[in-house]
């Protein structure tokens, strides 16, 4: 199969190419050029920020194309100049309208469009822009909507905080939000780009959640905990603490991962995923996954501190509240 991957060198793309070369496919990535192609993959240089920048692939021929876009323009003109027989577009569970009702399926009410097709900072509303010009313009597609995607090459550290914390551990406790009980999720970035491939060579039609089972969060940290081999304990700190003392959820400076304080939030990591397993979605233990995130994590620098690309605590933010919870008990 000739694939063309739109992307193709960052976290999922990358992925992606890896495994249809491992199956023995022709694999293109096309981006800007800003971090390098996997190695049997050919590169086309292109900048779909351009209105032709699409121009160094002009008059070639796929079998199947897929697109990490976010950027509803990009998606336009990708849909208008390449010629495939099919397309996967990777898009999000942030499509939904709704999240505090459990277990929404594929069907369930979207964001409205966005008006502005050059804007991709409205996450949500940009992917269902995206969606919708994918799915007009080609007569199969396959829509992914992943929930978290997790394992190496996750750069939010979303998936590899708490187990690289635990191995790491500042005093005697890890810091977590209260309470464990709260729903989470995640995929395995390399069991999303498996069945991505299988969904191109099967030119599967129609739209999919995918995403890891639903667990909870004390049971990625207990999970984390034991890849670390760490002996420290939990310690479940109330949101009002946390909101107190200037801790964010999900993501960025001085947060705490996989959790999010808001009840229109809570049932987002419970999507159902029965349409993508019904066609061949696997997923490994999620054990497995954290320990490939602690493996990932401490391959890379780790002062956290500021970087609000990240999530999680740095050591120092996580001694001063700690501190902090003490001088208040
Ligand atoms: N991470 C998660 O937990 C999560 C969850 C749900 C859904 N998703 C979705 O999963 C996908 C992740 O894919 P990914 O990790 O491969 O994506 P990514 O990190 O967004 O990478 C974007 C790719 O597109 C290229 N690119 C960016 N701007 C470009 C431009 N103007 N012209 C040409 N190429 C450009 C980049 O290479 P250059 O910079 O070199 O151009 C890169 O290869 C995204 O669709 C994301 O929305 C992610």
């Amino acid at each position: 199969m000739r694939i063309l991957i739109l992307g193709g060198t960052a976290f999922l793309g990358r992925a992606i190419a890896s495994d249809a070369l491992v199956r023995g496919h022709s694999v293109t990535c096309a981006a800007r050029g800003t971090s390098p192609t996997p190695a049997g993959a050919a590169f086309v240089r292109i900048e779909r920020d351009d209105e032709r920048g699409l121009t160094p692939l002009a008059g070639e021929a796929f079998d199947a194309i897929v697109d990490v876009s976010r950027t509803p323009r990009h998606v336009e003109r990708a849909v208008r100049d390449l010629d495939a027989d099919h397309w996967v577009f990777v898009s999000t569970t942030n499509v939904y309208a709704r999240f505090d009702v459990p277990e929404q399926r594929e069907d369930a009410e979207l964001l409205d469009e966005l008006e502005d097709l050059d804007d991709p900072d409205d996450y949500g509303r940009a992917k269902v822009t995206c969606e919708r010009l994918v799915r007009g313009a080609s007569a199969t597609a396959t829509v992914v909507r992943p929930g978290l995607i997790a394992g190496p090459g996750d750069d939010t550290s979303r998936s590899g905080y708490y187990p690289w914390r635990f191995a790491h551990p500042t005093g005697h406790d890890v810091l977590a939000p209260a309470g464990p009980d709260f729903p989470t999720a995640m995929i395995d970035v390399d069991d999303l780009a498996a069945w991505i491939v299988d969904a191109a060579e099967r030119r599967l039609d129609g739209v999919f959640n995918a995403t890891g089972p639903t667990t909870t969060l004390g049971e990625v940290v207990r999970l984390a905990a034991a890849a670390s081999g760490s002996t420290a304990a939990p310690r479940w700190v109330d949101p009002a603490d946390l909101a107190a003392h200037g801790i964010a959820p999900w993501m960025g400076a001085r947060s705490l991962p996989l959790w999010i304080d808001d009840p229109d939030w809570r049932w987002f990591a419970t999507l159902d995923t029965t349409a993508a397993r019904t066609e061949g979605l696997v997923t490994r233990p999620l054990a497995e996954t954290l320990a490939r995130s602690l493996a990932y994590e401490a391959a890379r620098p780790h002062s956290l501190d500021g970087d609000a690309s990240r999530a999680g605590l740095s050591d120092g933010e996580e001694r001063d509240l700690r501190a902090a919870l003490e001088g208040a008990a």
